[in-house]
């Protein structure tokens, strides 16, 4: 006999006889009561045990965390919230789970603890919901692009290109760990290497995305990304999965179009599908909003957020105009900023982004026009010569989830900026090749999925929306 799953089962239209339900208790009320989850729906569904007809050595077992099948009849239930029910006809202990051990008690437990039990906190009601969320939105992603007619790009994850010129790479070596062959001065040998040089893994996959947008016209990549810059805040991940469309013949106007229509369809689309897990998400929320000074709370709750998203546009404005904005805002002059901003020309941090998009705008923004010397060597500079055609879409609660911008087309432009930041030209070769032949205007964007997510979820740290969270304290998994 085949099991049904727990969500088909509370959307069925009419009582079933019958049916076989699979998962895991979340808890055993009374000696009679099973709630039971199995994956496929935030809602657990009721099983009512017939306890003078099952064996009492088989109710002993039923114990939260552990595995069990159940037969029985689909019934309107009589109590109140869920529709359904199971009358269970016969229990079947599949695993046991020890009560006194297992170590997702049905109680609230701290997202600290949980993040240490990263492989056992998918079983809670919030990671299930913020996984199957992260699921949904994974799909939208595709859906959104393979709609349009962009070609999907694997592009490399061990590589000998450092595309955002950080600096911020994890080395990547096939030898010898610990005793590897030295060079005559003392250093690592990378010739000997299997790769034959210094390799690491990607941070972005831009560039080569690049060369196949110069072919197919428009091109997205969806995969892993790595930086090994030791920020330890709520918003960075060491291991991280990045969004990134090129487009041929796009200037930065078009890729704010792009950006901020592909942002509205995966919200909606999430918010279409995953509406339990949401509404689940959205409690969560605003129970915990409920413990902060009145000051301090949200004004809205998380679905009112998401819908605000997709009925409002982003504010486009320029670095210059934020400048202006920043320096003369209230916190700035009181010197409330950590930092604080005395010119045109200074990076922004994220208190300054925050402000913009929370206290100032209260909309999402889309920043552009930054000073070249704060931004990559790839993007197109301005007439200004000052400014560089780059664009930041910083979010509430989130700051910066998407970086992008028009790439710098002209080959001689090019050269001269790499030969001032002293990139040597022959690394780039291939790269150089897209200007040299064929070259146009073109453009494109990363959108940080954890972040896509965190705002989605309304979660408050990137460690909670990533199965195995990696980070500079996590690495055992
Ligand atoms: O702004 P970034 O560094 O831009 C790029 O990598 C470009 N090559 C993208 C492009 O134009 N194709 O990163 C893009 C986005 C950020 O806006 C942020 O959302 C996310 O990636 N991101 C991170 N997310 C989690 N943890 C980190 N350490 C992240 N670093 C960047
Ligand atoms: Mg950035």
């Amino acid at each position: 006999m085949k099991h049904t799953k727990v969500k088909d089962l509370l959307n069925s239209a009419k009582p079933v006889d019958d049916v076989l339900v699979k998962g895991w208790v979340r808890t055993f009320r009374n000696n009679q009561f099973i709630a039971l989850n199995d994956g496929s729906t935030i809602n657990n569904i009721q099983c009512v045990v017939d306890f003078e007809n099952t064996p009492a050595e088989t109710l002993k077992r039923i114990t939260t965390g552990a595995a069990v099948a159940v037969k029985g009849n689909l019934a309107e239930s009589q109590g109140a919230g869920q529709k359904y029910e199971i009358q269970a006809k016969s229990v079947e202990i599949l695993g046991d789970s020890d009560p006194e051990k297992f170590p997702m008690q049905p109680k609230k437990h701290s997202l600290e603890f949980l993040r240490e039990n990263a492989h056992l906190r998918v079983r809670t009601n919030v990671f299930g919901a913020i996984m199957r969320v992260r699921s949904v939105l994974s799909f939208a992603i595709h859906q959104y692009f393979q709609e349009k007619g962009f070609v999907y790009v694997n592009t490399p994850i061990i590589t000998g290109s450092d595309a955002e010129g950080a600096g911020e790479m994890f080395q990547v070596t096939s030898l010898p760990v610990g005793n590897p062959p030295l060079n005559e001065e003392g250093k690592v040998d990378y010739k000997q290497d299997f790769f034959g040089k210094e390799t690491n893994l990607t941070v972005s996959g831009q560039l080569e995305g690049e060369t196949f947008a110069m072919a197919l016209g428009q091109i997205y990549t969806f995969g892993p990304t790595f930086r090994a810059e030791n920020s330890n805040t709520s918003r960075h991940l060491a291991e991280f999965w990045m969004v990134e469309p090129e487009v041929a013949f796009n200037n930065l106007d078009d890729n704010m179009d792009l950006a901020e229509d592909f942002i509205q369809y995966v919200i909606k689309y999430a918010m279409d599908r995953c509406q339990d897990d949401l509404k689940f998400l959205d409690q969560r929320l605003a129970d915990e909003e409920k413990q902060k000074p009145t000051a301090e709370r949200s004004e809205m709750g998380l679905l009112e957020k998401l819908q605000f998203v997709l009925e409002n546009n982003f504010k486009r404005v320029s670095y210059t105009e934020a400048i202006d904005i920043l320096k003369n805002c209230k916190p700035n002059k009181n010197k409330k900023f950590n930092y604080i901003i005395e010119e045109w020309g200074a990076d922004l941090q994220s208190e300054h982004e925050r402000y913009l998009v929370e206290k100032h705008f209260k909309s999402p923004v889309i920043l552009f026009d930054y000073p070249a010397n704060i931004k990559a060597f790839y993007m197109r500079l301005n007439d200004d010569k000052k400014t560089v055609r780059a664009m930041d879409i910083l979010f509430p609660g989130i700051g910066e989830i998407v970086g992008g911008s028009e790439r710098e087309e002209r080959l001689d432009v090019l050269l001269e900026k790499i030969a001032e930041l002293g990139i040597d030209e022959k690394e780039l070769w291939w790269y150089l090749d897209t200007r040299r032949f064929g070259t146009a205007t073109h453009a494109g964007f990363g959108l940080g999925f954890e972040r896509l997510v965190l705002f989605v979820t309304g979660m408050g740290n990137i460690r909670d929306v990533i199965p195995f969270p990696r980070t500079p304290q996590n690495a055992e998994f």
